[in-house]
């Protein structure tokens, strides 16, 4: 029986070029052995399974009957909410039990890096059939043999993509795979929905590619007066013809300016990536046969990957240009190319050359979260850690930092050392230094001070320190806040604390007993880490989850330092329902903020200078050593040394 080595097909870029010619090599003879009616055995007693999370028509059903063509057997799970997965089995251990039930399986998940994800938990290939907005390789190579078989060649060809290039997860591939054959690209995108900044980085780094960006109207214009491309009519302004590059990128342009279209890649609104599933602002474009009558657009064909919505008229079908059909009937003939492909590497797993740095082991917890809400990373965090690798250095302020998985940029602004335990505020004089720490796996990174200093971490240098409070003056500052509360809540049964993470915790504490004392109610007490992702609320005492519908909530803290804290904390907790209210109580209020939020009671107003450091040290809450440790409560200021200056050493 035929074996297949684990070839995994996650993105078009693991498919050199010399390897897609010789799947399309294949491709031709399967059509002409398809259009004969012959039958094949290549892939008889192998198994393909097909796990779909996501609704398909053309990838699940080409794919099996690729299968089929090629003499194998297939298992389908179309519907996900029919397996498992529906009773929560993660990824991870789906793809793991798949695998000793199929050769080869082909996945379509919503979650940017799944595919990435299930090809390293199968022990059987794994081809991407479409993971959330990232990649849908296949496509682009229905894509391209549709081109090259209507165009001769794929190299120095224009093609002018429009819609949806945020989301449509073809054009990623397809940009990919159109820059590495030297193609001139127009991205044309709906309002707002231009190319990610991931995907224009990733040409840029490894194609040295820049592609030019237009708007409707201004192809509208270059293209020499097609009016039927948008629906929004408005006055074109001239341009210098197809010549506009990334601004800014230092990259060279690959290809002269060209006279004509070879081909038009339209794509839908993906409304189901959008969080709002309203689907931004105007109306989307319209193409029709206008489009194809000016003497730079007659000779170009017209793509879709489908399935199309109102982007793309109905009258078009039967015109010769129209391909889109023509792509969808080549997923056969590619799909079982490819399949015959990887049986060509004849059991072998293919050795890729490491293209990228190795993944960032990361020391404090938690680590860096990747920014992305549509990563896998954040939905399987189960058994999924997340995963960077460094960025290119650029100028910034800020260490950036790439998902493993989506590849979305992360930029961090506080570094740390483990060996040391200082943190820096990050420049690019440290770059160096944490390409270094990253070799002896001790770089920390942490989102703000307040983070850093709660794993242990001190900053780089400290400056002389002073106490602002005693332990009886935090006592009587924490008095001061109950009695406020006391005053301006009547219905102290309707109210909730909920203190951040560490030292607010500590303080609801305290405000809990002081309200129960003086006011004989024992309000619910939860811990809020502002850093914990999903799961950031822990209940105090053995009290119950965080209720927070029709709840007054008062967020304790210990310091308004800059307001961002806070502000988090209230995106947490409206993430979790509607409050009745919520108000701010703080032991200290420095009084200089970035974001607008003025704390509701107030312990102290202690004026600081910015570079200064405000840090509270509270005892634990129960036990009579806690009692003795309230004696050393203080509160301390001293001036801060965060980062290097160049020359200086860090080690
Ligand atoms: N082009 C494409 O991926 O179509 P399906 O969603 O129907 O598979």
């Amino acid at each position: 029986m035929a074996r297949l080595g684990k070839n995994d097909i996650v993105s078009i870029e693991d498919l050199a070029t010399g390897e897609i010619e010789r799947i399309f090599e294949l491709a031709d003879s399967f059509a002409a052995n398809l259009e004969r009616g012959e039958t094949q055995d290549l892939a008889r007693g192998l198994i393909m399974a097909t796990l779909f999370y996501e609704p398909s028509t053309r990838t699940r059903l080409s794919f099996e009957s690729a299968m089929h063509r090629l003499g194998g057997a297939v298992i389908s799970s179309a519907d996900m909410h029919a397996s498992s997965a529906a009773k929560g089995e993660t990824l991870a251990d789906t793809v793991r039990v798949v695998s000793a039930y199929a050769d080869l399986i082909v996945v379509r998940h919503p979650r940017d890096g799944a595919a990435r994800v299930a090809a390293e938990y199968a022990s059987c290939p794994v081809i991407n059939a479409g993971d959330g907005s990232r990649e849908h390789p296949t496509q682009t190579l229905c894509d391209l043999y549709v081109l090259k078989r209507k165009k001769g060649s794929l190299h120095g060809m224009t093609v002018a993509i429009c819609g949806d290039l945020k989301f449509g997860r073809t054009v990623h591939s397809l940009i990919y795979a159109l820059a590495r054959f030297g193609a001139n690209i127009l991205a044309v995108p709906y309002n707002g929905m231009s190319v990610p900044e991931y995907v224009l980085e990733r040409v840029a780094a490894e194609r040295r590619y820049g592609l030019s960006t237009v708007t409707m109207e201004e192809l509208r214009s270059l293209a020499g007066g097609i009016d039927a491309l948008y629906l929004t009519p408005s006055a074109p302004h001239q341009m210098a013809l197809f010549t506009s590059g990334v601004q800014g990128a230092d990259v060279p342009r690959v290809a002269a300016p060209p006279a004509a279209l070879d081909a038009f890649y339209l794509t839908r609104l993906q409304r189901e990536r959008m969080e709002d599933k309203q689907g931004g602002t105007g109306a989307y474009g319209h193409f029709d046969a206008r489009a194809l009558k000016t003497s730079r657009t007659q000779a170009a064909v017209v793509m879709h990957p489908l399935p199309r919505t109102d982007e793309l008229a109905y009258e078009l079908d039967t015109d010769p240009r129209a391909v889109y059909f023509e792509q969808a009937a080549a997923g056969v003939p590619v799909r079982m190319a490819l399949i015959a492909w990887l049986l060509e590497q004849d059991g072998i797993a293919r050795t890729r050359a490491a293209a990228q740095a190795p993944a960032i082991r990361f020391k404090a917890h938690p680590g860096p979260r990747c920014p992305n809400p549509g990563c896998i990373s954040r939905h399987e965090g189960a058994y999924l850690a997340p995963r960077f690798r460094l960025g290119r250095s650029d100028e910034g302020a800020t260490l950036p930092l790439i998902c493993e998985f989506c590849e979305r940029e992360l930029r961090i602004e506080f570094v740390g050392n483990a060996r040391t335990r200082r943190y820096y505020r990050f420049d690019r004089n440290l770059y160096g230094y944490v390409r270094s720490w990253i070799e002896e796996a001790s770089l920390a990174v942490f989102e703000s001070v307040k983070q850093a200093e709660e794993s242990g971490y001190e900053p780089y240098r400290r400056g002389p320190q002073r106490e602002i409070m005693n332990a009886d003056e935090v006592a009587t500052a924490c008095r001061i806040l109950a009695k406020q509360l006391i005053t301006d809540l009547p219905d102290l049964a309707a109210v909730t604390l909920v203190g951040v993470v560490s030292h607010g915790a500590l303080l609801a504490m305290r405000l809990r007993d002081l309200l129960e004392a003086e006011a004989h109610v024992r309000p619910p007490c939860v811990a809020l880490d502002v850093f914990g992702g999903e799961a950031a609320f822990h209940p105090l005492d053995g009290g119950g989850p965080l209720e927070v519908e029709d709840r007054t909530i008062i967020l304790v803290d210990d310091v308004i330092n800059s307001g961002w804290t806070v502000q988090r904390a209230m995106t947490a907790l409206w993430q979790r329902g509607r409050p009745a209210a919520v108000r701010l109580a703080v032991l200290i209020d420095r009084g200089h903020r970035a974001v607008p939020i003025r704390p509701n009671y107030v312990g102290k107003n202690i004026p600081t200078a910015r570079a200064e450091r405000v840090q509270v040290r509270l005892a634990p809450p129960e036990g009579a050593a806690a009692s003795r440790a309230r004696g050393q409560d203080r509160v301390v200021v001293y001036s801060m040394v965060e980062s290097l200056k160049e020359g200086e050493s860090a080690g």
